[in-house]
């Protein structure tokens, strides 16, 4: 089964190679994609689809998200609006409902943030644990967050639940709860923060979770300045996420690595924060992702257009560099070549705007310019 979508007013491959095509044509052969070129030189195909000079760009893919929880924290929201700053803290608020909640309010709950992604653009996303905080709790998260992504990722050391000695803690997520949740993730993770984890605690989680078979992400250097980054680079993350208070070592260390800086604006406009800089990430030659960091503490959004608006506006990105880190680099972030560019043998994976150029994310913010997303040649919105 192929199907042609033709009339593509540029197409945004993301591929060094293939680069940006004016009047464009795509072909989609079962789940993958075929052919991509000049629309005057396509080859037939079994179904065509016309699309009117709007432009198409890969499926966003949002490497960092926290989706299982339960409850919501306006009111901390609204305090936070008011004047009060954002600490690691605040997690805790979410653990309790988390912990309250059943498996089916968990799942309804995940299939609505699923749906908001699918809206946005999202055609891969990636999905944390972290409010369980027990090893029942983090068990289950993780197993309802397996049957929505294969991309899952055990945060069992988000913060150091309330009634438990941190030693003890830590013991748990380094033995029994990482037993428990390593079969159903791909990836640990841990928040290295004043008011979470230090170094030495975040690197023995981390490498508990290598020996483990997991893949190693960190939240590094969101609120300060800290060894997070390093840690990344040492350890060989496939991604250091926030990375807003970085020092010129930390930017030469990731610019000399394979670690992605994975950057999440929809947390700094959430809390209030200064920006990262992704201009000087970018300019030391630091590979750079952009993802939405949904949660309902930090980030309540699951925007990546936003996302993106936000990276040109605030970051120093140019359109094309904020698109390919929300594409192309975020499937590195998560050490996929099967997705983020229109290439041939790719998954055909792919947003459809309701605009002529890509460019319209950041030049329309707040519109929503996604007129149509494909999963794996099917069209899912
Ligand atoms: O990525 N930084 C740690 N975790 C989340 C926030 C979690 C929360 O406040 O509930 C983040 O911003
Ligand atoms: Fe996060």
């Amino acid at each position: 089964m192929t199907i042609l979508l033709t009339g593509i007013g540029l197409l945004a491959t993301q591929d060094a190679e293939l680069g940006e095509i004016p009047e464009a044509a795509l072909v989609i052969e079962d789940d993958r994609i075929a052919w991509v070129g000049a629309a005057s030189s396509a080859p037939a195909a079994d179904e065509r689809v016309e699309l009117g000079g709007r432009a198409v760009v890969p499926g966003f893919v949002d490497s960092h998200a926290h989706l299982v929880f339960a409850g919501d924290r306006t009111a901390e929201f609204a305090a936070r609006m008011a004047g009060m700053p954002y600490a690691a803290g605040g997690i805790r608020t979410t653990v309790a409902a988390t912990r309250a909640a059943t498996d089916a309010a968990l799942r309804v709950n995940l299939a609505r943030l699923r749906t908001e992604l699918v809206r946005a653009g999202v055609t891969t996303f990636e999905c944390k644990s972290g409010y369980g905080l027990d090893v029942a709790t983090e068990e289950r998260s993780l197993r309802v967050a397996r049957e929505f992504t294969d991309e899952t990722t055990f945060l069992g050391a988000h913060v150091v639940p309330p009634d438990i000695d941190r030693d003890d803690y830590l013991a748990q997520v380094t033995g029994p709860m990482l037993d428990a949740c390593a079969p159903y993730a791909r990836w640990i993770d841990a928040f290295c923060e004043v008011g979470a984890f230090d170094g030495d605690e975040t690197r023995a989680v981390l490498t508990a979770g290598t020996a483990k078979g997991l893949g190693a992400r960190v939240h590094a250097n969101q609120l300060t300045t800290g060894p997070g980054v390093r840690i990344a680079v040492e350890l060989g993350a496939a991604s250091a996420d926030h990375c807003t208070h970085l020092t010129d070592e930390d930017v030469d260390a990731l610019a000399g690595s394979g670690t992605v800086a994975t950057l999440l604006p929809l947390a700094e406009f959430s809390t209030r924060s200064p920006y990262p800089d992704a201009r000087r990430l970018l300019d030391a030659g630091a590979a750079v992702a952009l993802a939405t960091d949904c949660n309902p503490g930090s980030a309540y959004s699951t925007s990546m257009p936003l996302a993106i608006a936000l990276a040109v506006r605030e970051m120093r990105m140019t359109p094309a560099e904020a698109v390919h880190a929300a594409t192309a680099t975020g499937a590195k972030a998560l050490r996929r070549n099967d997705i983020g560019s229109l290439t041939p043998g790719r998954r055909a994976d792919l947003v459809v705007l309701d605009a002529p150029s890509y460019v319209h994310l950041a030049y329309r913010p707040g519109v929503p310019l996604v007129a149509e997303v494909w999963q794996s040649g099917t069209r899912v919105a």
